[in-house]
């Protein structure tokens, strides 16, 4: 199960895909990219499998893309490669996919947490776009994800400068969720993912697709795709035990149908 630059795991309900190129801090080479998607799409088909969450090791989520394999690049590989179109691939999945940032998570590194609903990060996090320092910029959706996470002004001022954002920063700006002891991020990814596994999946489904929805669509829109998906809930079991629940005054066991 396991690939050449990750570690494949599950525990309970969460598949966790673990990066596994420590000696390059996790630098994403266009092979980590395509086991990375891979097993999301996997993760994601996988009726066990309720949450999904991706993480690195002590000194590293992912330092960004692999430089020694980009730096003879042209327009023309580039072009006809077309590295990026699988990114948009991390975006299509429908669970819920939380991102465990210890120590760098820089440059594409950094737009692969960006990718995932919820960003846990240790005090120690580093988060930042050093493009710039490269004479490049973010090319797999950073300039867009963190201007939606923190608007134009700041999202400028941290890609123009290529500088780290402390996790405190981040937090501040809404471009994470926690903050945790280096040795609890783990620990605290687990949890939430845990929590979330509990929850109705179909609820959590179509809850993402409405609020992502909110990000590309005008708010008229974006409620009607809401109203539908909420009309869509009361088709599952899980809402006819959600309310009985409620009415037996137990807790609800959620089936995922
Ligand atoms: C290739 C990398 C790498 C990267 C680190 N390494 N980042 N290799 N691509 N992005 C390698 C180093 O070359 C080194 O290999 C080993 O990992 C350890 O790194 P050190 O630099 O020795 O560690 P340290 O001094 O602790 O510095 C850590 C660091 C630094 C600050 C994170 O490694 C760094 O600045 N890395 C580059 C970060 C970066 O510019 N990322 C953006 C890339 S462009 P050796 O063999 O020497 O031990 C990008 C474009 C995105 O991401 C486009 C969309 C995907």
């Amino acid at each position: 199960m396991n690939k050449e630059f990750i570690k494949v795991l599950q525990e309970g309900k969460v598949g966790i895909i673990q990066f596994n190129r420590p000696k390059a801090l996790h630098a994403l080479n266009r092979q980590m990219v395509d086991e990375i998607v891979g097993q999301l799409k996997s993760f994601d088909q996988d009726d066990r499998i309720r949450v999904i969450l991706l993480m690195g090791d002590e000194r590293a989520f992912a330092a960004g893309a692999d430089i020694d394999e980009m730096m003879d690049d042209t327009p023309l590989t580039l072009e006809f490669l077309d590295p990026f179109a699988i990114w948009d691939e991390i975006s299509n999945v429908k669970k819920p996919t939380i991102a465990a940032v210890n120590g760098f998570a820089l440059g594409g590194g950094f737009e692969l947490a960006l990718h995932c609903d919820l960003i846990i990060g240790a005090e120690n996090a580093q988060f930042g776009f050093p493009e710039v320092k490269l004479g490049v910029m973010p090319g797999a959706g950073g300039t867009q994800f963190l201007t939606k996470a923190m608007g134009r002004r700041k999202a400028l001022e941290w890609i123009w400068l290529g500088e780290p954002m402390s996790a405190q920063e981040a937090l501040h700006y809404g471009v994470i969720n926690r903050i945790v002891a280096p040795e609890l991020v783990e620990e605290e990814a687990m949890r939430l993912a845990n929590q979330l596994a509990e929850q109705a999946p179909i609820s959590l489904r179509l809850i993402k697709e409405a609020v992502y929805a909110a990000e590309d669509q005008p708010v008229r829109e974006g409620k009607k795709l809401e109203r539908k998906n909420f009309y869509l809930s009361f088709a599952s079991h899980d809402q006819k035990e959600g309310m009985q629940a409620f009415k037996e005054k137990r807790l609800p066991s959620f089936k995922g149908v």
